[in-house]
């Protein structure tokens, strides 16, 4: 049994897309909505439509792949119309289709949260403070100050869809510590997805003698299999510290389906997947449903969910 639940919606499978690649159009969304994928999640949104850094922003390597992408999206009235919304599920209406946010200031979440109030048929939504790609703006989940004054802020709006956040990758124990702390204090906290890109990496030409990405001065989130030893170390300590009731969603770097399967060990409850979607196209989901599959029943175990977080000390 593949399935899972995240903040109480059931996901047929444990395997769904990142917010990032192929993901920012109904066509592209209804490719995943279409695959194994056990959810579907968009884009994140700014409050308007926009174009995003100038090009080259992407480069991509076996072993990472690095973005400055600068968020192009087709802004939040797209993400959450009635009309985008039935040309991704088309007749699987079924399957959980989430929103992610990533506004460029904090008015700006608040003032798409409050359009989001009441809409069911958004599954759940993803507060992105993570996206390192703004000039000139910091990850917020790096600055305590400003993230504890979003999650106040959130606070006050009711009947929201099931709420969760994208946080950065953390790399010491003491910023672990902080952000759990601060995270556990608010209930309407359901999910956390654990990591993002690690922020601010540089990948070289030596025939051009400059950065391969242009936009951002060459600085670009890193992401693919180098960070995957990253990610799975911030979910194992998210599963640590955060409220039992608060699921953990784990990316970064999953390419197979034992790959998932050590996020599960980790204490993941279900799995994104972004930069393998990015190279390989939605019938990626297919592919690491099925090696999931086999991979368990070599290893006897029966279901994804009783598998979370069991992963044993020495
Ligand atoms: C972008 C946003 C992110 O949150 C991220 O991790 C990487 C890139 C962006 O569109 O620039």
């Amino acid at each position: 049994d593949l399935s899972t639940t995240v903040a109480g919606i059931r996901l047929s499978t444990c395997i769904y897309n990142a917010s990032g690649p192929r993901s920012g159009s109904a066509e592209a969304l209804h490719k995943i909505a279409q695959s194994s994928a056990g959810a579907v999640l968009s884009k994140s949104a700014t409050l308007l439509a926009q174009d995003g850094n100038p090009l080259p922003r992407t480069w991509q390597h076996t072993e990472a792949s690095l973005n400055s992408e600068g968020l192009p999206n087709k802004g939040i009235d797209y993400y959450i119309s009635d009309e985008t919304i039935s040309e991704i599920l088309q007749s699987d209406s079924s399957k959980p289709y989430m929103v992610s946010l990533s506004g460029k200031t904090t008015a700006d979440n608040i003032t798409m949260l409050r359009k989001m109030v009441g809409n069911t048929k958004i599954a759940a939504i993803e507060l992105n403070l993570a996206c390192p790609n703004i000039i000139g703006k910091p990850v917020v989940g790096y600055d305590m100050e400003q993230m504890k004054d979003i999650l106040d802020q959130v606070s006050q709006i009711p009947n929201l869809p099931p709420m969760g956040i994208k946080l950065p990758p953390y790399l010491d124990s003491v910023q672990f510590q902080q952000v759990a702390t601060l995270i556990n204090q608010y209930e309407w906290i359901q999910f956390v997805v654990s990591i993002n890109t690690l922020g601010n990496a540089t990948a070289v030409s030596v025939e051009a003698g400059m950065p391969y990405i242009s936009s951002n001065d060459g600085f670009a989130g890193l992401s693919g299999p180098a960070v995957k030893y990253t990610a799975l170390a911030n979910v194992r300590k998210w599963r640590q510290m955060l409220r039992p009731n608060i699921d953990v969603v784990g990316v970064g770097g999953i390419v197979t389906g034992r790959d998932v399967l050590e996020f599960l060990l980790c204490g993941a409850a279900a799995v994104q997947v972004g930069t393998q979607h990015w190279s390989e196209g939605p019938k990626c989901f297919d592919r690491i449903v099925q090696e999931l599959s086999d991979c368990m029943k070599e290893l006897g175990h029966e279901s994804v969910t009783s598998l979370v977080g069991t992963l044993q000390p020495w």
